[in-house]
């Protein structure tokens, strides 16, 4: 049986033979080889524990003790020598090479909706209309009242509206973009013929036919002697330019409080089975006289006509989009398919 000091000797030869070879083990393969040979389940740390038990009783905790500061030091130098060697896989990567074509930044495009909106602009402006803006944020005055919509009308319904807490007691989002018709009529001289889209807001549930914030394309023509015949015309002309020369339209009766007579605007579809499907694009009529009225136009003399489309409606249809969410998800996946 060996002595202590003997046992002591071989553990600190062990160890300074470790380092030794640790400092030859330059590259990251021999640094593997030697914690394989020394630190590995099978090193000689290993073995050297494993003497313990054929110690006695008496040595046994001096040498373990000696042991165990053995392996960490051995431990620490390893980590040490690992830390300073390049890996393998990047010392042999190949310098840049700067004559290389550079990456392209990638240039995006507008959004399917500003792309319609444009196209809808262009198509007005090219039957004589001027495009009109106004502000998202409104009044009930523009959003209702001067269009003759009464208060007790159920559009008016607080909960069937975003009104803008704080601001005082009417500031609304602009839920239709009517609103504009009345901007428009007060600020211009006769005659007008303008076209305005933008974003209108109700507190729809959200599924993939509805969604709180939508856009809407509105159109007004006031002059003396403007008729429903200027008004059908139009309309169906727009629908040529925009569905194709095939689309068949339709006008159904019905009410608005801001148009008399009023009517809405459908538009008939081919679906992939070879059937038609009428789809109703939006509302159109002669402009109530109480409107041009609010205005201080004279009923008497000028008469007019509006419609309002919805923009999402159009596109959807026309690019053959089943989900209203996915225009809003900025998913550039399905974006940049348009
Ligand atoms: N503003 C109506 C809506 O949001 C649509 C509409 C109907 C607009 C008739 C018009 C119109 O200009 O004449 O439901």
């Amino acid at each position: 049986m060996p002595t202590w000091d003997e046992l002591q000797q071989e553990l600190q030869t062990l160890r300074d033979s470790a380092r030794d070879q640790l400092a030859k083990a330059t590259d990251p393969d021999a640094l593997e080889r030697w914690r394989i040979d020394y630190l590995g389940s099978k090193g000689a740390i290993k073995d050297a524990m494993a003497r313990l038990k054929e110690l006695p009783r008496e040595t046994r905790g001096q040498y373990g003790k000696l042991a165990n500061e053995v392996k960490n030091t051995l431990n620490e130098a390893y980590e040490q020598a690992r830390s300073a060697t390049v890996p393998a896989a990047t010392a042999s990567t190949p310098a840049e090479d700067v004559t290389l074509p550079g990456r392209k930044p990638r240039v995006g495009h507008t959004h399917i909706i500003t792309q319609t909106i444009q196209e809808l602009c262009d198509i007005f402006s090219r039957m004589g209309f001027e495009v009109a803006y106004g502000p998202e944020v409104e009044d009930e005055q523009h959003n209702f009242i001067d269009l003759n919509i009464p208060a007790w009308h159920p559009a008016r319904d607080p909960l069937d509206n975003f009104f803008i807490a704080g601001c005082g007691e009417d500031v609304m989002l602009r839920s239709q973009t009517s609103t504009i018709q009345i901007r428009v009529m007060e600020d211009s001289d006769l005659p007008v013929r303008v076209v305005a889209c933008g974003r209108v807001y109700r507190p729809d549930t959200v599924d993939a036919t509805h969604s709180f914030m939508f856009h809407q394309v509105e159109g007004l023509y006031v002059d003396e002697g403007v008729s429903m015949a200027d008004l059908k015309t139009t309309v169906e002309q727009f629908c040529k330019a925009y569905f194709g020369p095939d689309v068949a339209t339709r006008f159904r009766p019905s009410f608005f409080p801001f148009t008399e007579p009023s009517a809405e605007v459908d538009i008939l579809f081919h679906m992939p089975d070879g059937s038609g499907k009428w789809i109703e694009l939006g509302g159109c009529g002669m402009v109530d006289p109480n409107v041009l009225d609010a205005v201080n136009i004279d009923p008497e003399t000028y008469t007019g006509w509006a419609f309002g489309l919805g923009i999402e409606r159009m596109v959807m249809r026309k690019h053959n989009i089943h989900d209203i969410r996915t225009l809003y998800e900025s998913d550039i996946r399905f974006l940049q398919q348009f």
